[in-house]
């Protein structure tokens, strides 16, 4: 009998996780027996959790919400791009012990816009609004495509300031306040604040959008963001969520797991249609 493989995403909160509908589409598809669990674990618990999913045989986890610096910590050996990110969202028990730590979500966020919405970053001018953990994740694998210019810009201009500094080496960033937007236009604007769980948008000038600007949000829901209204409003040439960017970062894990590479399309395709009927 073939051994059925362990997996789990730890978060807190994680009822409305929809990595275990992900993780097992891919594995029918992939003819792979796994079990994949959304566990909620106590805010301080976490390390200690992980490390007896590992000690019980499981084979890879997910780490969301608020975990994912704790899991980058925890880890004995860490991917580039997560040492780049700060933080992991992929932790997988390394042939002679210990745990490696990877961090899938840029890659899947590059990997949606690219493949799936047909969106080429090179030469691109990128607008980021924001500059916590989420658009840190996300900076090396959207600098690595070559867009001509990248300004990040958050509501604290320091941590913006910080962010672009730190990633200098890989292309021409910049970082401040949202003023530094002035009258420039943008190719393609990726939002990274969690400004629009409350309802809210950061104040900007619709004049940086051109007639092909695409905008993209790093969340996704039943309906269409703040920001996804904002963009449409001005007529934004092509506007996304970032469903498929959770499909392409799940599929990012899968592959280091199972070695096998799911087809994205049909799981972001069923996603819609769960969001729609919940
Ligand atoms: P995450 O891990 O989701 O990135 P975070 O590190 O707390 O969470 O970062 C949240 C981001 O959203 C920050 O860039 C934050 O701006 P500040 O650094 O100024 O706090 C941004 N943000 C949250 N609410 C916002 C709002 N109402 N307007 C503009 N930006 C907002």
């Amino acid at each position: 009998m073939t051994e059925i493989k362990k997996f789990a995403v730890f978060g807190n909160p994680i009822k409305h996780s929809k990595s275990p509908i992900i993780h097992a589409a891919f594995a029918q598809q992939c003819d792979k027996k796994i079990q994949y669990r959304a566990v909620r674990v106590e805010l301080d618990g976490f390390a200690q959790a992980a490390r007896n999913f590992f000690n019980s045989g499981g084979t890879g986890l997910n780490v969301t919400v608020p975990f994912k610096r704790e899991a980058f910590e925890l880890a004995d050996k860490l991917s580039d791009r997560a040492l780049r990110a700060g933080a992991a969202n992929t932790l997988t028990p390394l042939p002679g012990g210990g745990i490696a730590g990877d961090n899938t979500d840029g890659i899947g966020l590059v990997s949606d816009m690219v493949a799936n919405l047909g969106w080429a970053l090179r030469d691109m001018r990128v607008l980021v609004l924001g500059a916590g953990g989420a658009v840190r994740g996300i900076l090396e694998p959207v600098l690595r495509e070559r867009p001509s210019q990248l300004l990040v810009v958050n509501r604290t201009e320091e941590r913006a300031v910080q962010l672009a500094s730190e990633f200098s080496d890989l292309g021409r960033v910049e970082g401040g306040a949202y003023s530094l937007i002035g009258s420039r236009q943008f190719d393609l604007i990726i939002n990274g604040t969690s400004a629009g769980l409350t309802g809210e948008m950061p104040d900007l000038p619709s004049s940086l959008l051109t007639n092909h600007s695409c905008c993209y949000d790093m969340v996704y829901g039943a309906e269409p963001t703040v920001f996804m209204r904002w963009a449409a409003l001005h007529a934004a040439w092509a506007v996304s969520d970032g469903l498929g960017m959770l499909v392409e970062q799940a599929a990012q894990s899968f592959y280091l797991w199972n070695k096998a590479r799911p087809e994205t399309r049909p799981v972001i395709n069923q996603l819609r249609t769960v969001l729609a009927a919940a």
